[in-house]
């Protein structure tokens, strides 16, 4: 069903229910695909689109609200496919539709899609479309999240479509986040944040500086809902987020064969409890790594365990190690741990991906051969106690 968020202005999206997987990252509550049309006296204009396999969907909404043929514009924001993927099937259907977004997004969109016989229009920074009393203001913020991603501003409404920015992978019928259950939204914006902005989180502080100066009554992102109540919450989020603002949280996580590592996090885990702090213990045979960079996100100190398995890490653990990597979490102190049975070399490993993705090591790698005996595991408490005094220093 199409949402008005002012007159003449709608969301025609399509709310993805099943999805689970999102290249990766792991949709639990599924997401939705906005897009919105805007009708002025003169022109229409549709901004951003959906994934491919919705485009009869969208269709639909957009031809409930106007003839296909009176779509003057497509805005795309963002050439990746979640948005883009119905452009082509919408520019086939919306014969008298020019295509407006910035030069890298034209290029980009070139390499994904025949875009022969489409019509563009180019725009730079700043540059405004008037669609008769409406008018579209275009402001590139680059990295957030590809180089040519754009957002689009309604003047008259004060709208902002802030693409992925500030959006959830979260489903809903309710379109406004006045409407969802506020808690379930933000947990999903901020896993968001840490699966898909984490690593541009300076280009998107970046961005935010440069839209503080727009007067904002809606900030309609392309996934979940759109924000007219709540907008501060979300900003504020934002702005702690972006700096890895750590709390006094311990994380430990890991992989077992026989059960010793499982020993030794435990062991991590008693001696960090003895603290103030939270602390929170995964094993990753039962944990995805969106939740994992989830909770790594916002934490102060955290452990891996990993047996050594073939003279290297456990698969599962270097997996989880490698997205995390990808991901940048910065400013955590870390400990590698795990049992071997000749030769130690998983724990080593592990402590190769935390230098490079920046974390001090604690102190060198806590091993043991075959299981750990109690001068081990009194380490481990010791390791944990120290991990959690880091936390403790949280402000
Ligand atoms: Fe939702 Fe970067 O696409």
């Amino acid at each position: 069903m199409n949402t008005e968020l002012a007159k003449n202005v709608h969301w025609v999206g399509y709310v993805d229910w099943p999805v689970r997987d999102f290249h990766g990252y792991q949709t639990k509550r599924g997401s939705s695909y906005n897009a919105y049309l805007v009708r002025g006296a003169a022109k229409t204009a549709l901004i951003d689109t959906v994934k491919a396999p919705f485009a009869e969907s969208l269709k639909r909404n957009v031809a409930a609200l106007c003839p296909l043929e009176q779509v003057d514009v497509i805005v795309c924001n963002h050439a990746e496919p979640d948005h883009s993927g119905a452009l082509p099937a919408m520019v086939a259907a919306c014969p008298n539709a020019t295509v407006v977004c910035n030069a890298k997004c034209k290029d980009a969109l070139s390499r994904h899609y025949d875009t022969a016989g489409w019509r563009f229009q180019v725009v730079k920074e700043g540059e405004t479309l008037d669609l008769g009393g409406r008018t579209l203001q275009f402001f590139d913020t680059v990295m957030c999240h590809w180089p040519e991603s754009m957002v689009t501003y309604l003047v008259e409404e004060e709208i902002l479509f802030s693409m992925d920015c500030f959006g959830q992978h979260y489903a809903t019928y309710r379109r406004f986040d006045d409407e969802a259950d506020l808690n379930e939204v933000m947990q999903e914006a901020k896993t968001y944040y840490a699966n898909i902005v984490l690593p541009y989180a300076q280009p998107v502080a970046n961005a935010a500086k440069k839209l503080a100066g727009l007067k904002l009554r809606i900030v309609a992102p392309s996934h979940g809902v759109i924000w007219r109540s709540h907008f501060d919450t979300i900003l504020q989020a934002y702005l702690s987020w972006h700096v890895s603002t750590p709390t006094r949280k311990v994380v430990v996580f890991y992989s077992t064969m026989w059960q010793s590592t499982r020993k030794m996090a435990e062991a991590i885990v008693e001696g960090a409890n003895a603290r103030d702090v939270t602390v929170k213990l995964f094993d990753l045979k039962a944990t995805g790594d969106t939740e994992l960079i989830t909770e790594l996100m916002d934490c102060a100190a955290f452990a891996v365990g990993t047996p050594t398995l073939n003279q290297s890490l456990m698969p599962r653990v270097a997996a989880a190690l490698t997205y995390i990597r990808g991901l940048k979490p910065a400013g955590k102190t870390a400990l590698a741990f795990g049992s071997y049975g000749w030769a130690s070399k998983g724990p080593q490993e592990a402590e190769g991906y935390l230098t490079a993705f920046g974390c001090a090591l604690l102190r060198p790698a806590i091993t043991c051969r075959f299981a750990p005996d109690d001068a081990t595991l009194e380490a481990c408490r010791q390791a944990g106690r120290d991990l959690a005094d880091i936390a403790a220093r949280v402000p």
